[in-house]
């Protein structure tokens, strides 16, 4: 897959049936503010490709990019944002309906947790679906440039621990889109699933 290929395809911000389609694709998916359009942004090498927000809610779309005719990557939208009002929260499920329950050919659904702190209740009701879905998924535990060498191996054993229930080969991959880690290994497992 050519990173250098890649391209804007479509925003789907309503109830607007999603299009099925058989493209392989790799989903992104985490709360809200967890990094998803920095890590987007690193993997790809381009500043401005996903928006990135200080605003949490601020991607409410499912965003569609394409590498070349052959893959597309998916920009789910963030979850866990408190002062979303209820509407929105219904629009965002709605929205989360309407893409998994499409006939898709999902090959890789990179799920971002907070390296700092426990994953949320949300976090674990978006990998139980995923999980019982039977959806290929890996975790990428984000931020991880914010903490010290200490607090970095406490948490990256906690987290072990608290994915437990999704298996010991489940893939816990530290990123920072920040210095750059996990870049290269992340863009290895989605070349292998492709
Ligand atoms: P929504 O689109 O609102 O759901 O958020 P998002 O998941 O796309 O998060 P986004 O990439 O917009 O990042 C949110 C904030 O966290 C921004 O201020 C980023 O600069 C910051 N951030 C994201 N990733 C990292 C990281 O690896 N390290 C550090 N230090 N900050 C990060
Ligand atoms: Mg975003």
């Amino acid at each position: 897959m050519n990173y250098n290929k890649v391209e804007f395809e479509a925003a789907f911000g309503t109830l607007k049936q999603i299009p099925q389609s058989d493209l392989p694709e790799i989903v992104f998916a985490g709360r809200s503010n967890v990094g998803k359009s920095s890590m987007l942004n690193r993997i790809f090498n381009r500043k401005n490709l996903a928006r990135v927000s200080s605003m949490p809610g601020k991607t409410i779309t499912i965003n569609f990019f394409k590498v070349e005719n052959d893959v597309r990557i998916v920009d789910l939208p963030g979850y866990g944002y408190a002062k979303v009002a209820k509407g929105e929260k219904r629009r965002w499920a709605e929205m989360m309906e309407g893409y998994f329950q499409s006939p898709r050919n999902i090959k890789l659904v990179v799920q971002l947790v907070d390296m700092r702190h426990k994953p949320s209740e949300d976090d674990y009701i978006m990998m139980r679906f995923l999980q019982d879905a039977g959806l290929p998924f890996i975790v990428a535990a984000t931020k991880s440039d914010k903490l010290n060498k200490t607090q970095y191996n406490e948490r990256k054993n906690a987290l072990r621990e608290e994915l437990a229930e999704f298996g010991d080969n489940l893939t816990i991959l530290p990123f920072s889109s920040e210095k750059g880690e996990g870049t290269d290994e992340l863009k290895k497992i989605i070349e292998s699933v492709l």
